[in-house]
């Protein structure tokens, strides 16, 4: 790729903050112990790897084979090893942590449980029998559309147990996405809850899954339902059956079954460049590694921790560091069913608070839009139990970053910026809070064992600082995903159809600093050019973000005919309506701090931005009203439809 033709990226960055002295001091694992991992991961890719899964997973039966390369880009790991992920989770801490608190729940309206090991160990063995007992076997599918709530995680973890395939649905989905995935992974159970409170409002989960059932899912035979708001539903004879009854006469003592390494854990959907949601399919024992090491990197997750990850079950993050990465490392940790301004913006720091959480896991959004209520908020909480503090899912700004170091973190903690994907499993490059110097925005370095790279599209290195280029991973890690479900040749194409079938192409965009830390710019998609110039879309949002008067900005382009194409700003204020003035000082505000070529053509200001539930702004629906076409694509699972109007109709 010509240089003229690379992914430029105009945003400084220097600002660089080493872990604090007192928090390597009291680190789990010390710096010296990263670095041996490192050089391990470097000298030998598969032992590294193999030495890991020998030191923190419990095999029934040892493997022998590390990786198995032979059928690219189908790879397997530990592939003649036995194992079960439930086992590894909940039986081997009965002895040492059986009476040590597993989950600290929290409700929507404040109602707290705390679960030991033993006790969740009881649950899912009771919860597995009775799956067993209505013929849920391994290899099944069930479809978990629950809330975020304890049973949720004791539901996965009981088809862990039994080597049956779980696929849990986020609870915000629609009955025709639920339908989909039910009908695509044909799954045999579906387990849901009569509803529950978010924000104090009622979810009707059963409604919904009435409503799926309704249309298809012609597979399901039984549908268990957990009480959980007393909502008034109905129960369809034969098919129905509360979860209190599903479980009542069961064992709380259920034999694990023992599946092969790469026997399926799980099939999570997530969107594709096509309307057809790829079912995500990831290996017990590869996963599971993945989960762990990371949480004890990353995170320095200790005995003594209590760890909070904000997300949902119904997500990767919920799946990886709710109820699997810290459970199968013997952790306390928080779950929560509620939402963070409810009943005021101030419920996550109270949480932090009440239940002395040490490390802190949430998304940009979050912390973007908690910043939106104002410094008041944390400042009513102490804080102090806090060491570490994460996030996940995009890019973070600057200003961002920086309120969260000092406002939450009080400028003690580290801030580690995760970059991975549903796709990757597990944490793939980001900070280690004990080791890696942290840079606002930056996602820095690969962990160890990970390999990641950034290549031009002629699939040359991209070795200068500050060019952008295509995110690869060159060598195949445990925790990566096996297949899409059902459509392997979708899983080659998609991920090993640019270069090789040994290079993974994450779909990103990246560039390397002077420091060759690494920075996301965003999706493939997501890349403008202006003039020649290529330019990702996020740096131009990150500098309008940093802007005292915007409290959120979606860019995307469209066609323009001297230039190529021009940048359109979709900006909510934090106060306000905003006018033409405004809009022209935000242009030359983009213009100052990214260079001229940076700088909008237009900007739109609405209320709001068309998210999909999973809280994603959906900018091909942007780019669409931007260039003021008709909308013809799938609106249904916007969480606003009605901003779209509203965008259309404030266009010039
Ligand atoms: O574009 C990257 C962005 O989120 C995508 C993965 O989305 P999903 O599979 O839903 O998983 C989200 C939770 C892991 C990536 O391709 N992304 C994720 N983390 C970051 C990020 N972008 C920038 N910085 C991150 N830390």
């Amino acid at each position: 790729m010509a240089a003229d033709n690379q992914i430029e990226s105009v945003l400084k960055e220097d600002r660089v903050f080493e872990p604090p002295r007192q928090f390597v001091e009291d680190a789990v694992l010390k710096p010296a112990d990263i670095k041996a991992l490192y050089a391990a991961a470097e000298a030998d890719h598969e032992a590294f790897w193999a030495d890991q899964a020998r030191q923190y997973l419990d095999w029934h039966k040892p493997f022998t084979q590390t990786l198995d390369a032979s059928k690219a880009p189908f790879f397997e790991w530990f592939a003649d090893g036995q194992i079960n992920v439930s086992y590894n989770c909940l039986d081997r801490h009965l002895a040492d942590r059986g009476d040590k608190t597993a989950i600290i729940f929290e409700g929507d309206d404040g109602e707290v449980e705390h679960i030991s090991y033993r006790d969740l160990y009881t649950r899912v063995c009771r919860f597995a029998n009775a799956l067993k007992a209505a013929g849920l076997a391994k290899g099944d599918r069930a479809v978990i559309y629950l809330p975020n709530v304890p049973e949720a995680a004791v539901a996965m973890l009981a088809c862990a147990r039994i080597g049956a395939i779980h696929s849990v649905v986020f609870g915000g989905f629609s009955a025709p996405s639920l339908r989909d995935r039910i009908d695509d992974a044909e799954a045999k159970m579906l387990i849901t809850a009569d509803g529950n409170y978010r924000g104090g409002k009622l979810i009707p989960l059963k409604e919904t899954a009435d409503k799926a059932l309704a249309e298809g899912g012609a597979t399901i035979e039984t549908v268990v339902v957990l009480k959980r708001a007393g909502a008034d539903i109905a129960m369809a004879d034969g098919r129905d059956v509360w979860w209190h009854d599903f479980v009542a006469d069961q064992p709380s003592e259920c034999e694990p079954t023992w599946v092969e390494a790469e026997h399926p854990l799980f099939i999570l959907y997530t969107s594709g460049s096509t309307g057809k949601p790829k079912g995500i399919q990831h290996a017990s024992a590869g996963y599971l590694l993945g989960a762990i090491c990371t949480c004890r990197w990353v995170f320095d997750l200790g005995d003594e921790d209590v760890f909070w990850c904000t997300a949902d079950v119904g997500w990767i993050t919920g799946h990886t560091y709710i109820a699997y990465g810290p459970t199968a490392c013997g952790a306390t940790q928080v779950m929560f069913e509620g939402v963070p301004t409810y009943p005021e913006p101030d419920r996550f720091w109270k949480m932090v608070d009440t239940h002395q959480v040490t490390i802190f896991y949430t998304a940009p959004t979050a912390i973007r839009a908690l910043m939106k209520h104002g410094d008041e908020y944390p400042q009513r909480h102490a804080l102090d139990s806090l060491r570490v503090l994460g996030t996940v899912g995009e890019p973070i700004n600057p200003e961002a970053w920086m309120w969260y170091r000092e406002l939450i973190g009080k400028s003690r903690c580290p801030i580690v910026d995760t970059w991975w994907q549903t796709e990757t499993g597990g944490h793939m490059i980001t900070p280690i809070a004990s080791y890696t110097p942290t840079k606002p925005g930056s996602v820095t370095q690969a962990l160890p064992g990970i390999d990641a790279d950034i290549l031009d599209e002629s699939g040359e290195r991209v070795t200068n600082a500050g060019a952008g280029g295509v995110l690869v991973i060159k060598k195949p890690w445990p925790y990566m995903l096996r297949t899409i479900w059902g459509d392997p040749d979708r899983y080659r194409g998609t991920y090993f159809g640019m270069y090789d079938a040994h290079t993974y192409v994450a779909g990103d965009s990246a560039q390397r600093d002077e420091d060759g830390d690494f920075r996301i710019l965003g999706r493939i998609d997501d890349v403008v050019n202006i003039s020649g110039h290529r330019l990702g879309t996020m740096e131009v949002e990150s500098a309008l973000v940093a802007h005292e008067a915007v409290a959120e900005a979606a860019v995307v382009s469209r066609p323009h005919e001297v230039k190529g194409e021009a940048i359109i700003a979709f900006v909510i204020l934090k106060d306000g309506e905003g006018d033409d003035r405004l809009a022209s000082d935000l242009r030359d505000w983009v213009a100052e701090q990214l260079g001229a070529i940076a700088k909008p053509e237009e900007v739109r200001f609405a209320d709001g931005l068309p998210k999909t539930r999973s809280g994603k702004i959906m900018r091909r629906l942007l780019r669409t009203v931007a260039r003021g076409d008709e909308i013809t694509q799938d609106v249904s699972t916007l969480e606003n439809p009605q901003i779209l109007e509203q965008l259309q109709a404030r266009g010039s």
